[in-house]
């Protein structure tokens, strides 16, 4: 059976070869950790649990739902924003739900890209920020993304031709993978981007809500200017144990939205709306369970970061986001790194080439194993690739 030439476009999997030498180690009966994937492992905090039984329970909630969302949900985004971000946002206009992030991401490329438009995306990235302009027909241009600049995109290297075609611009801090927060000056930057070369700049605001040692992350929305030009994809998934839920927002500029809700409209019907209204109550009520989710992650964190620089890997811990970076040591690459890990110690972690070419040379740990099991992780890290 043939598919489409879009689908052909794709990349192939990188994960493939990792995931067959894993699939043999547990044949083989040894006990294998993951830290590779980004699934909080916390169960998401009963006041959402219980909204949406209570949600559930009621046959308004049980019909097709708008794609415009619930007031409720809308309006809980609006003083979510305002209290948190200090950013204002019309609750008719500049808020529109989404079924994750992920979703989201994927539809700005259908709404906003054609056939030999470019979307600028960072690299190492998020894979739907590369993959999805593909799927769209036209194209992602990398933006590397090293530590020398702080993970800042260095948006006066891009060329001329690139800057004319490009339609959207993706950036996302906290960062996935390289745990960085936004440099200074960055999202101003992006502003003037945006409007000197009509790019729409598309802040994935994923990670906000988990940060350590008493950082504060801002949206991109708070920077003047930027709802002119830009909007942000919030999602619920990372910092309120989420993931399953698949609950999002796209909010900012109005006619971005208008397009976003247009293509939307002809694809899905909506979220739940007993899920819209458990994911009011977390916007309102949640920012103790995120406060201590991301307490949990920072005591995570200091436990990899200490056990890598004892094998010998030169780490700097992270501010934000659910996950570690780490160069790999000399004499490796990525993949020979994470198979060198998985088979001296039955330890997964991710290979940095697989989030774009300028991931190669670090590898990433995601800290959403339960403390025991990563303790029991860290161990084995040092026993077996120590000294
Ligand atoms: C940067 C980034 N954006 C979006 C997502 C997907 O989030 P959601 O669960 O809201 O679709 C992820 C998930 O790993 C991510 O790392």
């Amino acid at each position: 059976m043939k598919a489409s030439k879009r689908l052909d476009r794709l990349p192939p999997y990188l994960f493939a070869e990792l995931e067959r030498k894993i699939a043999a180690k547990k044949a083989a009966g040894v006990d294998v950790i993951s830290l590779g994937i980004g699934d909080p492992d916390m169960p998401t905090p009963s006041l959402v649990v219980e909204a949406l039984a209570r949600a559930a329970a009621d046959p308004g909630t049980h019909q097709y739902p708008s794609n415009r969302g619930r007031a409720e949900l809308r309006e809980a985004f609006a003083s979510f924003y305002d209290s948190r971000f200090g950013v204002e946002l019309d609750a008719e206009t500049e808020i529109v739900p989404a079924l994750g992030a992920k979703e989201c991401v994927f539809n700005l490329n259908l709404a906003f890209l054609d056939s030999g438009d470019v979307a600028l995306a960072a690299d190492p990235g998020y894979p739907v920020y590369t993959g999805g302009p593909l799927i769209a027909g036209a194209e992602a241009v990398p933006m590397p993304l090293v530590p020398e600049r702080g993970f800042a995109p260095e948006l006066e290297a891009i060329s001329a031709e690139d800057r004319e075609r490009a339609r959207l611009l993706y950036l996302n801090y906290p960062n996935n993978p390289t745990g960085a927060v936004v440099p200074d000056g960055l999202f101003e930057q992006a502003v003037e981007f945006g409007r000197t070369h009509d790019v729409l700049i598309v802040h994935d605001a994923s990670y906000t809500e988990t940060t350590f040692d008493g950082y504060v992350a801002p949206s991109f929305l708070a920077t003047p200017g930027a709802k002119e030009v830009g909007v942000e994809v919030f999602s619920l998934s990372k910092g309120y144990n989420m993931t399953g839920w698949r609950t999002a927002a796209i909010v900012g500029n109005a006619q971005a939205l208008d397009h976003y809700w247009r293509l939307k409209s002809n694809i899905d019907s909506g979220m739940f709306e007993a899920v819209q209204l458990a994911a009011a109550a977390v916007l309102a009520d949640g920012a103790e369970a995120a406060r201590e989710m991301s307490a949990v992650y920072q005591r995570r964190r200091d436990m990899v970061c200490d056990a890598l620089r004892e094998i010998g890997v030169d780490i700097s811990p992270p501010k934000g986001t659910i996950y570690v970076w780490a160069p790999v040591p000399d004499g490796h690459d990525s993949a020979s790194y994470c198979e060198l890990v998985l088979e001296e110690s039955g330890v997964v972690v991710s290979p940095g080439s697989a989030y774009g070419p300028n991931g190669e040379g670090f590898f990433r740990i995601s800290l959403t194993v339960a403390d025991e099991r990563l303790a029991e992780a860290v161990e084995r890290l040092r026993s077996s690739l120590g000294g």
